[in-house]
C-alpha cells in the first residue's frame, strides 16, 4: 500500500473514532440530563410526601384552627362562617322554588318542584351558562350580575304558564354563592374576598344579595332571594333532604371547602339567640387553611406568589381542581428548562399558565394503554410536544400521580378533622350510628384515582371499624338543589298553604 492510501486509512480511522466519541459524548450528556431529570422528580416527590403521621398533624392543626375560627371573627385563617342555617331540610318541603348556583366559570339556573312529605323532588329543570372571562376579573360588579340575571330572566320567560305564581306571590330563589361571605342573616351577606380566578374588587365588602336584587330590578324580574348559601351548605342541605344521616358536606371541584353541623353552644362568636335545634351549620372555608405541616414544594410557592390571591387559599391550591394541572405544568416546565427533558429548547406552550387543566391530568394519570397513548396525545394537543418516548411518558404519569396523591390525602386529613371535631372518629360499643358526608365537585366525581386515594387514606386514618360507619356519598349538583330546598324552608309564605 502506498503512502497516500495509508494516509487515507489513517484519516478515516481518526474520523470514525471522532464520530464515535461524539456519539458517546452525546449519550453521556443525554444520560446526565436524564439523571438530572430524575433528581428533580425525586426531590418533588419527597417534598409532596404525606405519610400518615404528617396527615394526623395536618388534621390536628386544622382542629386548632377550627376552634380559633369559632371563637372570634377573624380569629383564624379558617373563617368558620356562621350560615344562619340552623335546621336542615326534613323532606316535607313543598312548592316551586328556584336556585342560582354561582361559584365557577359556569353558573346554573334551576327550577325545582318539591312534592312535600314522601314525594321528594317531582320535577326539576336547569340551564348552565358559562361566564365570559372578562366579567370574572373585570372591575364592574353590575356587569357580572347583569349578565347572570339576563340568563335567569330568559329562563323564566321561557317557562310555561303552569309555573307562573299567583298574582299575590313572588317567585323565591336560593342563591348559591360559593365564595367566602360573612352572613348577616339567612338572606344577606358581604363578600370577604374572591377565590378561584374571580377578582372584581368593587364587589368585595358588598352584600351579594343586594347586588343580585338590584340587577333583578334593573331587568324587571320580580323574584325574592330567600336564602343565601355557600355550595357546601347547599350540598349539605340537599344531602340531608335525601338522607337523614348526612352531617357534613365537602366540595372537591374547581375550589374546595367543607361545611358541617356544629353545636350552637360550641360557637363562642355567635351572640344571637340559641336556635331551637341547638345546631348551626358552619361553612369552614377550609380552602384558606395554612399550616407548617402542609407539604409544599417550590412549585406551589411560585404558583401562589403568581396567583390572583397570593398568601390565601393555600390548602385549596394544593388539592383542588383549579390548581392540580397548573402544578404539573410547572414541574414539566422546570424539567424542560433544567434537564432538557423535551429536547434542547423549552417548548413554548409549557410556559403558558393554566394551559394544563386537571381533566387532562386525570386522563394522563389514568391512562391504562400499554404505550400510554393518552399521555402522548395530551402532550401533543396541549403542549405541541410530539417527541415523547414511553420512558418519558411514564415519568409524566408519575408526576400526575404525585400531585393527585398529595391532594387526595390532604383532603382525607381535612375530612378526619371534621370527624374528630364532631366526635365521630370513634365508635362506642353497640352503637350503630352512620355518618354520611355529601360530596360534590367535578374533581371528586370524575377523577377516579383521586377519589379512591382519598377513601383509602381515610380508611387508613380512621381504622376499619370507624371507616365502616362512614359513607362518602356523591351528591351530584347538590349545591343548587339544596339552595332551592333551603329557599323552601325559608319561604315567606311558609305555613300559608296549610
Ligand atoms: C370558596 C368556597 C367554596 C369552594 C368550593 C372556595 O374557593 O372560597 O366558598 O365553597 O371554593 O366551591
Amino acid at each position: 500500500m502506498g503512502k497516500v492510501a495509508v494516509g487515507i486509512v489513517m484519516v478515516c480511522g481518526v474520523a470514525v473514532a471522532a464520530a464515535a466519541a461524539v456519539v458517546v459524548h452525546r449519550r453521556m450528556k443525554k444520560s446526565a440530563k436524564w439523571v438530572k431529570a430524575m433528581e428533580i422528580v425525586k426531590d418533588f416527590e419527597i417534598k409532596c410526601s404525606t405519610p400518615i403521621s404528617r396527615l394526623r398533624q395536618v388534621a390536628d392543626a386544622m382542629i386548632v384552627e377550627m376552634h380559633a375560627g369559632l371563637a372570634s371573627e377573624g380569629g383564624s385563617k379558617l373563617k368558620m362562617l356562621v350560615t344562619y342555617v340552623d335546621s336542615l331540610p326534613t323532606g316535607k318541603e313543598k312548592g316551586l322554588f328556584y336556585a342560582l348556583d354561582l361559584g365557577g366559570t359556569n353558573f346554573r339556573v334551576l327550577r325545582l318542584q318539591l312534592g312535600g312529605k314522601g314525594h321528594g323532588i317531582i320535577n326539576q329543570q336547569f340551564v348552565e351558562v358559562s361566564i365570559p372571562p372578562s366579567l370574572m376579573t373585570g372591575d364592574s360588579s353590575d356587569a357580572l350580575f347583569d349578565f347572570i340575571v339576563a340568563k335567569l330572566a330568559k329562563f323564566i320567560a321561557q317557562e310555561g304558564s303552569d309555573f307562573r305564581p299567583t298574582p299575590d306571590r313572588q317567585r323565591e330563589l336560593g342563591f348559591t354563592f360559593s365564595f367566602p361571605v360573612v352572613q348577616t342573616s339567612i338572606a344577606s351577606g358581604t363578600l370577604l374576598k374572591w377565590t378561584k380566578g374571580f377578582s372584581i374588587n368593587e364587589a368585595v365588602g358588598r352584600d351579594v344579595v343586594a347586588e343580585l336584587t338590584k340587577a333583578m330590578e334593573r331587568h324587571g324580574l320580580d323574584m325574592r332571594v330567600s336564602a343565601l348559601v355557600n355550595d357546601t351548605v347547599g350540598t349539605l342541605a340537599g344531602g340531608r333532604f335525601a338522607n337523614n344521616d348526612v352531617v357534613a358536606a365537602v366540595i372537591l371541584g374547581t375550589g374546595s371547602n367543607a361545611a358541617y353541623v356544629e353545636r350552637a353552644s360550641a360557637i363562642p362568636k355567635w351572640h344571637g339567640p340559641l336556635p331551637k335545634s341547638g345546631e348551626m351549620i358552619i361553612n369552614m372555608e377550609w380552602g384558606n387553611f395554612k399550616s407548617a405541616h402542609l407539604p409544599l414544594s417550590e412549585y406551589d410557592l411560585e404558583l401562589d406568589a403568581e396567583s390572583l390571591n397570593p398568601g390565601d387559599q393555600i390548602y385549596e391550591k394544593v388539592m383542588s381542581g383549579m390548581y392540580l394541572g397548573e402544578i404539573v405544568r410547572r414541574v414539566l416546565s422546570w424539567l424542560a428548562q433544567e434537564a432538557a427533558f423535551f429536547g434542547d429548547t423549552v417548548p413554548p406552550k409549557l410556559k403558558v399558565p393554566f394551559i394544563l387543566g386537571t381533566p387532562a391530568v386525570s386522563a394522563m394519570h389514568q391512562d391504562t394503554s400499554p404505550d400510554l397513548k393518552m399521555v402522548a396525545n395530551h402532550m401533543k394537543d396541549i403542549f405541541e410536544i410530539s417527541n415523547t418516548s414511553l420512558k418519558m411518558r411514564k415519568v409524566i404519569v408519575h408526576i400526575c400521580s404525585i400531585v393527585a396523591t398529595r391532594g387526595a390525602r390532604l383532603s382525607a386529613a381535612g375530612v378526619l378533622s371534621i370527624m374528630k371535631k364532631m366526635g365521630r372518629d370513634t365508635v362506642k360499643e353497640g352503637e350503630k350510628r352512620r355518618t354520611v358526608i355529601a360530596m360534590d365537585g367535578g374533581l371528586y366525581e370524575h377523577y377516579t384515582e383521586y377519589r379512591k386515594c382519598l377513601e383509602n387514606c381515610l380508611h387508613e386514618l380512621l381504622g376499619t371499624e370507624v371507616f365502616k360507619t362512614i359513607v362518602l356519598e356523591l351528591s351530584r349538583d347538590g349545591s343548587g338543589i339544596g339552595a332551592a330546598i333551603l329557599a323552601a324552608s325559608h319561604s315567606k309564605y311558609l305555613g300559608s298553604d296549610d
